[in-house]
């Protein structure tokens, strides 16, 4: 899954021959050459976009061949104030000075607790993780624990644990759709086959018929709220009354989304109300920390079960998560992120209108993405592979979408619509001749997995 061809591993430009060699080295030595999928150098422009980076500031990284780019991916969403947020480190920095850790707890757990209760609506009771698979499956560890039932069903991704990948055991084609056929449950108990049960997202009458095909067996409904559309007018009212009706428990995973569309998270801004969420990512701006947070009733059992790690509560992730929260509020990161990405969707629209190509600009303010309006779907990857390709090439790392952060500005959008107008010209040129895959100086890109919302 998501390896480069041998061809494709043979060339490379040289601007990232350091990255490419790095690349090949990890390949021997780590199985996967990536800790995480969406750093496969095969998910951009493989052999042109940067694999391996040296430093980063702000909005920025510089990769191990001496390239600077703008991170549009912000660090798979964990940024939110930028690198190096000299507020956040500098919190970071007093911690490490102040031990990490010890053998007995610290206060800033409880800081921490209160805060998020505080900012999040369905917040009483608070447990921590390390990461968003990791704080996922403590929540569905909790919501089977809670309600005494086994199956989970579920709308978007998840993390990498067993309780997730389970849902292909078994799997036949219908379940394909909704996954990347390449993660395959390698590795899963077959026992745990039927426990956790995938459902689309938009269509409430779905869920209900799947809730009822399980009735009294449904621990928990756990879904991303939204990642990069609005959800479907009354939607996420309909589930919430389905679960609570079905005695399920329903968990936001809010991992994605995080703190972009407010301070307190997604709940604020689409006005429902869930048993539990889960935060990790931006809750941090890129220090290991994942938030568990629900009503009492629904987390208070977890007291007597077994979930329990020794890294959960470092004081660097509760002191990271502390501070960003502070600032995100105090800097009014979602408002600039939205105005950020209205500026951003009007620049690419204005500029894919000016050179004729097929390319529009949708999704929340905060998450914008280019669609290339295509009927073909190979073209519409060929499209995107050399969107990828041409904006590395001018220094703007990404993929064709935008995730924002509080450090990225003018000097940021002026760059990117500058390349931008470079790169869809060529685009222009290359449709209008037929010739987009002569254009292409790297493989089509690889998706990891079709997600199960917009
Ligand atoms: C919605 C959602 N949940 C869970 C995860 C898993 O988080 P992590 O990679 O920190 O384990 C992700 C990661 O992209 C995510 O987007």
């Amino acid at each position: 899954m998501n390896h480069p061809s041998p061809q494709a591993r043979a060339t490379f430009s040289p601007r990232v021959s350091r990255s490419m060699e790095l690349y090949q080295r990890a390949e021997e030595l780590i199985p996967g050459g990536t800790q995480l999928i969406s750093r496969r150098p095969t998910r951009f422009a493989y052999g042109v976009s940067p694999a391996f980076f040296t430093r980063a500031k702000g909005a920025r990284f510089w990769d191990v061949d001496g390239n600077e780019y703008i991170d549009w991916v912000s660090g798979i969403g964990a940024i939110i104030l930028g690198y190096c947020d000299p507020v956040v480190d500098e919190a970071v920095l007093r911690q490490v000075h102040n031990g990490v850790m010890t053998s007995i707890n610290h206060e800033l757990e409880l800081e921490l607790a209160e805060l998020l209760i505080e900012t999040i609506p369905c917040a009483e009771m608070v447990r921590y993780a390390k990461g968003g698979g990791d704080a996922c499956a403590v929540a569905v560890r909790i919501a089977r624990g809670t309600t005494g039932r086994d199956k989970i069903l579920f709308c978007g991704y998840h993390g990498w644990h067993d309780w997730y990948l389970a849902a292909n055991l078994g799997a036949d084609s219908s379940l394909n759709e909704h996954l990347f056929s390449g993660i395959e449950p390698i590795g899963v108990p077959r026992a745990l086959e039927g426990t956790a049960i995938p459902f689309p997202y938009g269509d409430a009458d779905a869920l209900g018929e799947t809730l009822d095909a399980n009735r009294g067996e449904v621990a928990a409904v756990i879904m991303e709220p939204l990642r990069s559309a609005e959800p479907p007018e009354g939607y996420l009212k309909r589930v919430a009354d389905l679960a609570q009706q079905h005695g399920a428990l329903l968990i936001f995973d809010e991992v994605s989304t995080g703190f972009r569309p407010s301070a307190g998270g997604v709940q604020p801004v689409v006005g429902v109300t869930p048993d539990m969420a889960v935060f990790a990512k931006s809750i941090s701006n890129g220090y290991p920390m994942g938030a568990v947070v629900g009503r009492r009733d629904a987390m208070e059992p977890a007291s007597r079960m077994f979930i329990s790690s020794t890294y959960w509560s470092d004081t660097i992730g509760l002191a990271a998560a502390i501070t960003t929260l502070k600032e995100v509020a105090a800097r009014d990161v979602p408002a600039y992120c939205r105005d950020l990405g209205k500026r951003l969707k009007s620049g690419i629209e204005k500029t894919a209108a000016a050179t004729g190509v097929p390319v529009s600009s949708v999704g929340v303010d905060y998450h914008p993405h280019l669609q290339f309006d295509v009927a073909d779907e190979s073209l519409k990857t060929k499209l995107a592979t050399l969107y990828i390709q041409e904006m590395a090439k001018r220094g703007c790392h990404g993929y064709a979408s935008f995730y924002l952060n509080a450090a990225q500005g003018d000097a940021e959008v002026e760059q990117t619509m500058q390349a931008a107008a470079e790169a869809f010209a060529l685009m222009a040129e290359g449709l209008d001749r037929g010739n987009i895959d002569e254009l292409l100086q790297c493989e089509l890109r690889q998706d990891a997995f079709r997600r199960l919302v917009r």
